[in-house]
Formats: C-alpha cells, structure tokens, sequence
C-alpha cells in the first residue's frame, strides 16, 4: 500500500556511482530516439486512440504476493525489471547497485547507473517535487528523493534518466529518456513491503509519473488503465487506446488542494446486499499499490458487523487461528465459490450533479484463501494498519474490472472486463 508520500531533498546520503561506462543518451539501430523535450510550451498534442498505447503483461496475486508486476527493460544494453505498478505514489524506481542498502534482488539484477543522474536544477527535479520547489543547495547537486509507503516501506535514492526501449500499439518502437529513482536504500517493515520486485512504478497523479513523461514527449495521453484477473494475470495500458467507448461508469476525480498526488473519488455511500447501511459522505482513494481494502475504524466495524449478521445460521465458523488477515473463515476451500452464496455484494455509489455510478463489489472481490484454505475477509482496519484516517480501495476491490485513471478528463471509470480477452492483444512488450 502506498498512501503517504513524502518526499524531501535533505536526504545526507551520498549516491556513489561505482560504474562510469557508456553515457547517456544513446539508441538502439532498429529504433528512433526521442529528443528530451521538456519545455511545456512546445508539447505536441498527442494523439488519442489505439494508435498511441503501451501494453504490458501483468502478473500477481492479492494473495499470497500481494501485488501485481509488469516487466519492462531499462538501459542500453537493456536490463529487464519487474515493477508492481502503483496508482497510489507517482515515482517509479528501482532497485541500485550504487552500491545498495536494503535491496532484495542481487546487485546483478540491480540497475548500474552510469554518470546518467538528474541534477537539481533539471526540470524534472521540479516535477518529483512539485507542486513545492526543489530545494538544492547547488543546481548541479543530485535530485534526491524519499518515499515512504503507507505501511511504513521506504526507498531512498537519487533521479536518473535512462532510456525505455518502449514497443506502442502501432508497432512503432521508440527508446524513450524517461527519469525514474535510483534507490540505494530501501526499507522493508515487512516482507511485503516494498514488494519483491525490482522496483514500482509510480502511475499517481504527480507529475514525475513515467505517464506524464510520456504525455509530455506528446506519446501518449495521460491515461492509465488495468485489468486484474482473480487468475493472477491483468494487463496494464499507459494511453488510451483500450478506453471502451461506452459501458464505463465514469466519476470526477475530486481536486484536493492539499493532496495532489492521489487518485480520490467521493463522495460515495457504502450499500451492502445493495441496501444503504446510513454510511455516506465517504471518500475513497484508488490505490492499486494496495492490495487490501482498508476503512476508517467506524466503516470497517459496519461491515463487519453486516457479514457477521448474515453468517449466523450458515455452515461458516472463524477460524482465529489463521492469521493471514484479521477475519477468517474455518475450510478446507479450494475455490471461492464453494462460499460466496453465504455473502452479499457491497457497493459504492457516487453521486454527482450529472449522474450516479455504483462500484459493485461482489463476494470474490473482498475474499481471499489464505494457505490454510480458510476463506478470509480482505477488508481491512485502517486504524489498525496505520494507513490514516483514509479509506484506500486497494488491488481486490478492482479484480475483474477494467479499471481507467483519466488525467486528462480528470476521472475515474471502471466497467466488469474478462481481463484474459484483453490479454489476447497482440501488442503486449
Ligand atoms: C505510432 O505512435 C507513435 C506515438 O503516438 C507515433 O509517434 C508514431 O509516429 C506512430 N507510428 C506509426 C508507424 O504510425
Ligand atoms: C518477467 O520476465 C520474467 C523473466 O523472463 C518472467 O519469468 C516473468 O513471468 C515476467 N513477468 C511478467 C509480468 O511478464
Ligand atoms: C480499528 O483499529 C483501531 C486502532 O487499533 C482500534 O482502536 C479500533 O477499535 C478498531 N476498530 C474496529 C472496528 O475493530
């Protein structure tokens, strides 16, 4: 889960660079290089459709790895990462051999930087801080950054920019300079956090997302979309070129002056078995870094005591001793269909002054089996988790779902999707 996001440049670490080979920019022969292009006034107006995409393969699972990864290549030659991709923080980094603290993959599948780092006074230093300035003591100094994750996981590193040999859904391949955080020190509470993947890639709203680069290189539109199988695999697109044209219930994203970065929807009233349970007002933020879904202490009670309600009666008894998640139900299950019957589906809806969406949340989308084959509830105590006063719509409450993040529209949409037919186009990377 990935809610707080802070980031400052009084980081004292000093970024070392062991490696000092070929220098940046290069390009592949079979592809065109993209000129760094960041003055906003001269942005070519990207293109929307099919045309302008990137898609890639997703894998994961809510439980037990708790997140969802896609793999991309990064550097000349280039190198192959696993990222768990993160609506809910913007900076995509990796794990840096430079030399590195806290990382879990050996430094051979560590990323080398190469004289490639980002200085202060770059434009993109300003974007990893924005909307605050950089504060540098000197332009040329590196651009430092800090992120800590909801659940207390941390990276710090420093900005590099390297190329993204990136394949787009017209075929075109096109090696693209984009900056990301080179994490010489990473933090891990525990042993999901930050997941075992060789870095996340951040997909927020802010304006260092790999997206907004994108956008600004006139690539693509700032448009995000997934689609996680409850088989563990999805597909991820960064563009609009899988926006269905009707079907999806679409809501404004709300503007938070204080939180800019987020992804938050609201408000919204909870329904339970598509009754209202009094509970309105709430406001929800999309999160696919999370895997969970968490509510403040008094929505969380509420639902809790609704199941509960309608389990008397059923064949279904706790199961205390599994720990896997705070509430579990006594197996042996091997599917979740084997329980769903005894529970009911639950609802957000969204009402704004020109319409009225529900995310309907079926039983599959907030259960899990644990290892022990209980079933166990995968809503969570966010006064417990310490993720804040916030309720987070994590990674199992969109399974199934066509989920589309539209920074240019500035609004959310989703719409029920068999992920695997999505997974039959031909222009995965
Ligand atoms: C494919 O799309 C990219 C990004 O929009 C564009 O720059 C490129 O010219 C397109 N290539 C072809 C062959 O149309
Ligand atoms: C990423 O690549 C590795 C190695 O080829 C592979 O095992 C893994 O399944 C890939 N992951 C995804 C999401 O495609
Ligand atoms: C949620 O967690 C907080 C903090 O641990 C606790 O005070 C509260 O009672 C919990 N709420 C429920 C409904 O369990």
């Amino acid at each position: 889960m990935n809610v707080e996001m802070k980031i400052t440049s009084s980081t004292t670490m000093v970024f070392l660079f062991l490696v000092m080979s070929a220098n940046f920019p290069g390009t592949f022969s079979y592809t065109k290089q993209i000129p760094a292009k960041l003055n906003s006034f001269q942005l070519p107006q990207p293109k929307s459709g099919a045309a302008s995409s990137v898609f890639l393969r997703a894998l994961g699972s809510i439980y037990p790895l708790g997140y969802f990864a896609v793999n991309l290549t990064v550097g000349k030659p280039p190198k192959l990462f696993d990222f768990d991709f993160d609506t809910g923080s913007d900076l995509t980094w990796v794990q840096c051999d430079a030399p590195c603290t806290g990382c879990t993959k050996p430094p051979e599948k560590q990323y080398k930087p190469h004289k490639n780092i980002v200085p202060c006074s770059n434009p993109r230093c300003a974007a990893l801080h924005w909307p605050n300035p950089p504060r540098c003591k000197h332009p040329n100094d590196q651009c430092d950054y800090e992120i800590e994750y909801g659940d207390g996981g941390s990276s710090i590193g420093a900005l590099v920019t390297d190329l993204f040999p990136l394949r787009f859904s017209n075929g075109s391949v096109f090696n693209v300079p984009l900056t990301f955080g080179c994490g010489y020190n990473q933090h891990n509470p525990g042993p999901l956090s930050p997941p075992d993947t060789a870095g996340v890639l951040g997909l927020g709203r802010g304006r260092i997302s790999i997206v907004s680069q994108l956008r600004e290189y006139g690539l693509i539109r700032n448009v995000i979309g997934h689609c996680i199988g409850q088989n563990g695999r999805g597909v991820l697109f960064l563009g609009d070129g899988k926006v269905p044209s009707s079907g999806v219930a679409w809501t404004p994203m709300l503007q938070n002056s204080a939180d800019l970065k987020h992804y938050i929807l609201g408000p919204a009233e909870l329904l339970y078995s598509g009754k209202s349970c009094g509970l309105k007002d709430l406001t929800l933020i999309f999160d696919s870094g999370a895997s969970y879904a968490y509510f403040t202490s008094r929505v969380y009670q509420e639902i809790v005591s609704l199941i509960m309600r309608d389990l008397i009666g059923t064949p279904l008894k706790l199961a205390p001793d599994d720990k896997t998640l705070p509430i579990c139900w006594r197996g042996p299950f091997k599917a979740l269909g084997q329980v769903t019957e005894y529970f009911k589906p639950l609802a957000l809806s969204f009402t704004n002054r020109r319409n009225s969406v529900r995310l309907v949340v079926p039983p599959e989308a907030y259960l899990v089996i644990s290892g022990r084959k209980n079933v166990c509830l995968g809503i969570l105590n966010g006064s417990e988790a310490e993720v804040g006063e916030n309720n987070i719509i994590g990674e199992i409450f969109m399974q199934d779902k066509m989920v589309i993040y539209d920074n240019e529209k500035q609004r959310i949409g989703w719409k029920p999707e068999d992920c695997n037919t999505l997974l039959s186009l031909n222009h995965f990377i």
